[in-house]
Parts: structure tokens; sequence; C-alpha cells
């Protein structure tokens, strides 16, 4: 059956649903995708004929630019079930909004802000039944746009296709966070595309994640690649760092992810009169504020991650432990945030946007 929607996206129902094969308590985070998936394609400079489809595999050119240029951008969204079954979205044009950021970047046209809400809200309401009410269940969203134009030419696609999926989340995770601090390798450099949630940033860093994770680290946190002096951010997460009450955190630029999750403690910080400086931070100094005893919290900032608090960090061989406390300013923070994101108390930002 085919349906049109008010900004003409086409609906192409699925037959049955998957949705009793999956076993919503033992969730891994990014293995299991909905029914349906949003696709648009560009082509001679326009997006047209945005389509809701049953989930399933694409047929790509093995030629297409993505392929050998990497010229791919992503983002990382979620949607929240209440108590009543209404379904909530964060801030989500400060994601559309930085899906653009990000294609600008890479080369990439802008997508249009009718189709990006027509499409996802559309999805959300068909696959509703995927989006689990309570704490800690959601819905990861994953909008992302390939290159699709087949040929090696070292140049920019002439076309596109803009797809968004749906994953069943629950914690990205589940236990205490271990960091590395990244003393050869980088991840962005001045005027390079860290800022953009490019494909290839993640790709970039799995080799030093691994060598971190075989010492028993989860993430690297990345520091900047002039010195190896500076703290800046890590793989999956922007980083905090509380020195007695005072949050620390390195300031956007173009080697720094502008987080939403960030921005929104960043926020809540403020509000709370909790001193923040977004400043160069240098690594002698957090490993100093560990040794006096006044290095309080290390904790990351992702839409994936939540807020993470991180255990223990590795600096030169040397491990530091974070004190162990749930009276933190990150318990804090990541329950008033999921609080808002659950629609369970007001929401004096502005910051839930109803799916209706
Ligand atoms: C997100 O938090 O959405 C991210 O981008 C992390 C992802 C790479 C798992």
């Amino acid at each position: 059956m085919n349906l049109k929607t008010q900004a003409s996206v086409t609906v192409n129902k699925i037959e049955t649903s998957r949705i009793n094969e999956v076993d919503f308590n033992n969730l891994s985070f990014g293995d299991e995708f909905t029914d349906y998936m949003f696709e648009c394609d560009y082509r001679a400079g326009t997006w047209s004929n945005p389509t809701i489809k049953p989930f399933g595999p694409l047929s790509i050119s093995p030629a297409a630019k993505v392929f050998h240029y990497g010229q791919a951008v992503f983002e990382g969204m979620k949607a929240y079930k209440d108590v009543d079954g209404k379904i909530w979205l964060f801030r989500p044009e400060d994601n559309f909004n930085r899906i653009n950021h990000s294609s600008k970047r890479l080369a990439i046209p802008a997508f249009p802000k009718n189709f990006f809400f027509e499409g996802l809200e559309t999805m959300l309401k068909l696959d509703s039944d995927w989006i689990k009410p309570g704490m800690g269940n959601s819905l990861y969203i994953r909008p992302f746009v390939i290159a699709t134009q087949c040929g090696v030419s070292a140049s920019p696609s002439d076309e596109y296709k803009f797809m968004i999926l749906f994953s069943p989340a629950q914690a990205y995770y589940t236990g205490d966070v271990k960091v590395v601090i990244a003393e050869h390798f980088s991840r962005s450099a001045d005027g390079g595309v860290g800022a953009a949630k490019a494909a290839g940033n993640y790709a970039a860093q799995f080799y030093p994640t691994n060598l971190a994770k075989e010492k028993g680290f989860h993430q690297v946190i990345w520091t900047d690649s002039n010195e190896h002096n500076y703290l800046e951010e890590a793989g999956t997460m922007n980083v905090f760092f509380r020195v007695n009450d005072t949050l620390l955190t390195a300031p956007i630029s173009d080697r720094i992810l502008d987080g939403i999750t960030r921005r929104s403690v960043i926020a809540l910080a403020k509000r709370d009169g909790i001193k923040v400086e977004e400043r160069r931070v240098s690594i002698s100094e957090i490993t100093e504020a560990s040794i006096n005893g006044t290095l309080k919290e290390i904790f990351g900032t992702g839409t994936a991650a939540v807020i993470s608090p991180v255990s223990d960090f590795s600096y030169k061989e040397q491990v530091y432990h974070l004190p162990k406390s749930t009276e933190g300013f990150a318990t804090r923070f990541k329950k008033e945030l999921t609080e808002i994101q659950y629609n369970q108390i007001e929401d004096t930002f502005g910051w839930r946007y109803l799916v209706e």
C-alpha cells in the first residue's frame, strides 16, 4: 500500500513486522533495526522523492564515491516514549542543523528541513511499537548521507542518498568507562574535519582505540594534534573535568564536535550557578588535580553515551583512579536530562519536541 504525507513522503508499508524477533531486554547497542528506513536521493541538483520503505539492503554501484573517498556524514539522535505513549525528541533542530553543517564541510548539498522532519516523524509513528517506554529505553536515530555517484575521479559526487535508520537502544556503556589519554595519534587538527560528524573521523579512531582496548581501556581521550598537551574529546563523547566544584571542558573549535548533550549540560550547570570554564585543559592540570585530590569527576557526554562517568584514565603508562560517587555532577545532570527527555519533569529550556 502507498500513502502520501503532507511533504509528499511516499510510504511503502511492510507486510509483517519483525518486532517479535527482537529481545528488547538484551539489546546490544546498534545491532537491531526497525521495520522501516527513510531514503531520499539527490540528482540533477535537487533532493526528490523522499520515501519510507521496509528496512533492507541497498543496490549501489561499487564505484560509488562513498566507497572510495569516504564522502559521508551522519547524526545521532534519540526518541523517547513517556508513560502515556507519547513520543518525544530532544533538540532535533540542533541535529538537523548539524548534519547540514557537517555536509557543507564534506561538500555535500544541504538537506531540506521539511523532508527531514516529515520523514523522521512519519517513520517514528510507523515504528512506534519499537520505542519502549521506561527510563533507559530509547530509539537511536541514525540519519546519514552518502555520495552515490558512480566514478573514481577524486572530486565531490553529484549524486547523494540521505537516509534515516532506527535502532532500539539501551545503555551504550554498561559499566565504568576507562580511558587512555592520547600521546601519539590524533583525531583532528586545525582546519580539519573534527567538528563535522564525518564517517571517516570515527574510522580513523578505530586503530588507536583497539590498542587502548588491548590494555583494558574503552576509549581514547584525544589531545591537540600539535603538542598532545591539551585534552579535547573522547571517541564518542565530549569530555568534562570537575576540579573542586568547577567544570572544565574544551572549547568548541574546528577540531571538536559541538555536542548537543555537551551544550545541554553546560546550560544545566550554569543555571545552577556552577562555574563552567570552556577553555583549553592541559593534561598536567588534570594529573596534578588527580594527585592532590581536587579532581572529583571526569565524565563524557553524547547522544548514545548520555552522561558516562570515567572511572580511570591512563597517561604515560600511569593509571589514575577517580573517586567513586553516586552524588556527583554526572549523576545529577544525567537524572535531570533524562527526566526532561522522558517527559517526567517540566522542560524550562524548551528542549523537548513532541511527535504528533
Ligand atoms: C552519538 O552519540 O550519536 C554518536 O555519534 C556516537 C556513535 C558514534 C555511536
